[in-house]
């Protein structure tokens, strides 16, 4: 399908959430805020589970703007500008992401054929995990083109590594520049070479602050980013104000077609000697989903290490297809 046909047959206004947990939920609630869409469609396997959140975030429709969200099926997607995948098993405490895969790629096998049949025009927006995995398995599934089948990747990770750099150099965490790149996991990898606040290199702007321990800092800003959903989970048994913050924030640059860079997950097509894996690095998005990955400039060990993440990936890539 070339661009012209997709632009004509989805309808800007209108998102669908597949799988209303505490994420779909979460999500749903807050693209209801944002007043974004003027319809919201909810799908899960539990008609009565999408009823419920249906109608109690309608609830909150008169203090936003006007909208309908309603519990439909597959045949009401099919326009649908956005289709956000949140179905499926959530980790448990001590699980990793990566041992959600067996459960949730079959989960997918159910959900993307029917997305794929109806030829539905929208962007895929994943966000069940293992998010890289199961980005991978729905550009494998539905056979779209691969800019518009996106995962939320590390757009969370970053935001986690924003607000842990914010909180230590007591600056606004939107003057922050730095990425959390490679796996939404336990492989992934803190960019701090290219960070910066406002221009400011990273370092420098530490000892502006009065803090000089840049490694035992950085590695330990790093490692709360990376244990944080763990933190989380073991606390209140899953996450899910944030990540729908980071869904939140992927629409409105979809919609509104801001050519936002976001680390997104995205097949890799040689970038760093990596292919035929899907990981998270920076690119432009728009209403097209994603235009172009941003090659940013990494230091020799991070490079190492992006290639470790891909190829921890690269062991779960293909499962169940
Ligand atoms: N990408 C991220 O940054 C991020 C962050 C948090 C959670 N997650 C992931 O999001 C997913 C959902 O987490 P949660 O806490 O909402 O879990 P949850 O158990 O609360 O909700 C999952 C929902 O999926 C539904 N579902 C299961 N199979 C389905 C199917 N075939 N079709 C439609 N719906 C189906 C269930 O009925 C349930 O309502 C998990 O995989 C979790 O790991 C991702």
């Amino acid at each position: 399908m070339n661009r012209e046909n997709r632009k004509e047959q989805v309808n800007l206004r209108k998102a669908a959430v597949i799988g209303c947990g505490f994420v779909g939920s979460a999500t749903a609630f807050s693209l209801m805020q944002s007043g974004l869409f003027s319809e919201i469609v909810l799908i899960d396997a539990d008609m009565d589970r999408a009823e419920g959140e249906a109608l109690d975030i309608s609830h909150g429709v008169p203090f936003s703007r006007h909208m309908k969200i309603y519990a439909g099926t597959y045949d009401d997607i099919v326009d649908a500008a956005i289709i956000i995948i949140t179905a499926g098993a959530n980790q448990k405490p001590d699980e990793t992401r990566l041992d959600l895969v067996h459960k949730n790629v079959a989960i997918f096998r159910s959900i993307i054929p029917e997305i794929a049949k109806r030829n539905c025009a929208g962007i895929l927006l994943i966000v069940s995990n293992p998010v890289d995995i199961l980005t991978y398995t729905a550009i494998k599934l539905s056979g779209f083109t691969e800019n518009r089948v996106i995962g939320s990747g590390t757009v969370l990770d970053t935001a986690r590594l924003k607000y842990e750099l914010s909180e230590h150099l007591s600056v606004d965490s939107r003057s922050i520049h730095a990425f959390i790149i490679g796996e939404h996991g336990d492989s992934e990898i803190a960019a701090f070479s290219s960070a910066n606040v406002s221009g400011i290199a990273l370092s420098e702007f530490c000892e502006m602050r009065g803090h000089y321990n840049h490694e035992a800092n950085t590695r330990q800003i790093a490692e709360n980013v990376k244990n944080s959903a763990y933190e989380i989970i073991q606390k209140k048994k899953a996450t899910y104000y944030g990540i729908a913050s980071a869904v939140r924030r992927i629409c409105e640059v979809i919609i509104r077609d801001e050519k936002s860079i976001l680390p997104v997950s995205s097949m890799m097509h040689g970038e760093y000697g990596i292919e035929d894996v899907v990981l998270s690095m920076p690119a432009i998005v728009g209403k097209y989903g994603i235009e172009t990955r941003v090659p940013i400039d990494l230091s020799e060990e991070e490079i190492e290490d992006l290639k470790r993440s891909a190829q921890t990936l690269k062991e779960f890539v293909g499962i169940g297809l």
